[in-house]
């Protein structure tokens, strides 16, 4: 064997890391162990992480030191990041990093809405990755995700397919919180460190309205890789269903979202600085907690672009 192969392979050596994922919660989740974001990842290792996400729908990392630079390369090795909301600031030198940050300026009171990211849009993101910067001291913030197979899989057979021949509208406006709304566009620290008038954040409303107009979108989907049927109606964006009447869809609706919040299919997330979260967006909804008053808040978002399957 030459001397050049050997280097090769001691190198493969090195990059590869033992690994461990755990489940979190039965039906959702796990946490990945005895791994350092910071270190180079095997194949191998990609290969057990994207793997993990398909089956669990969300993953966490605790307690990792990183880079934004460390934060964007280990984003890529789930798909193709890009930069998803321009309205919300970003690293310097970092335009796929967008910094959510909940300050005193900003307030963080109300409550969220359960949501899939973007799902007024079709083919929305495929995953996300989050790194914790700054958790307030007093505690809250927490991000609770549900399953959206575990939802399917709580559904009366019966009910499943009749829920799988209807089709929902899904919109930008859906939301009934206006908090959330105004949050979505304004709620946070601007780019360039103004605030914006009321006027103008109902102008950039107004245009977001008119570039995406509802869409239509159906109930009940498959996901691509795991082949799990799934709850894809989500209380912040899905305005109503197709084909009933207006009293039915919002008792339909609101039986969906009941499941939806239901515990059994959830799992509740409490934040550390350095800590690590990636979800599928196709599988699982998010909502995360308002409970933290004036204190600060700020994680980095690494947003992937859909791989044109779901
Ligand atoms: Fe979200």
């Amino acid at each position: 064997m030459s001397t050049v192969l050997d280097k090769s392979a001691v190198k493969l050596d090195q990059a590869h890391q033992d690994i461990h994922v755990r489940r979190y919660k039965p039906r959702i989740g796990a946490i990945v162990e005895n791994i350092d974001l910071g270190r180079p990842l095997s194949d191998d290792n990609r290969r057990t992480l994207n793997q993990a996400l398909v089956d669990h729908g969300v993953l966490f990392i605790r307690e990792q030191t990183l880079t934004p630079e460390q934060h964007v390369g280990f984003a890529k090795i789930f798909g193709n990041p890009i930069r998803k909301n321009i309205y919300l600031p970003a690293v310097a030198g970092f335009p796929e990093i967008e910094v959510i940050a909940h300050s005193d300026k900003t307030q963080s009171g109300g409550t969220d809405n359960w949501h899939v990211d973007v799902s007024w849009q079709h083919q929305p993101p495929k995953a996300t990755v989050l790194h914790a910067q700054e958790i307030p001291e007093g505690g809250g913030g927490d991000t609770i995700w549900t399953s959206s197979t575990g939802v399917y899989d709580l559904l009366d057979p019966d009910l499943a397919r009749y829920f799988e021949k209807l089709y929902a509208v899904n919109t930008f406006f859906a939301s009934p919180k206006k908090q959330h709304l105004s949050d979505l566009l304004s709620g946070y620290d601007s780019p360039d460190g103004k605030s914006e008038t009321v006027e103008e954040s109902l102008a950039r409303v107004r245009d977001a309205a008119q570039k995406f107009p509802p869409i239509e979108v159906p109930v009940i989907k498959t996901h691509p890789q795991n082949g799990r049927k799934l709850v894809f109606v989500n209380e912040g964006h899905t305005s109503h269903l197709l084909g009933v009447s207006k009293t039915a869809s919002q008792s339909l609706l609101n039986y969906l979202y009941d499941l939806i919040k239901t515990p059994e299919v959830q799992a509740r997330f409490e934040w550390k600085a350095g800590d690590v979260a990636i979800w599928d967006n196709r599988q699982v909804q998010h909502y995360a907690a308002r409970d933290y008053g004036s204190a600060r808040r700020r994680i980095h978002r690494v947003t992937l672009e859909h791989d044109g399957v779901f």
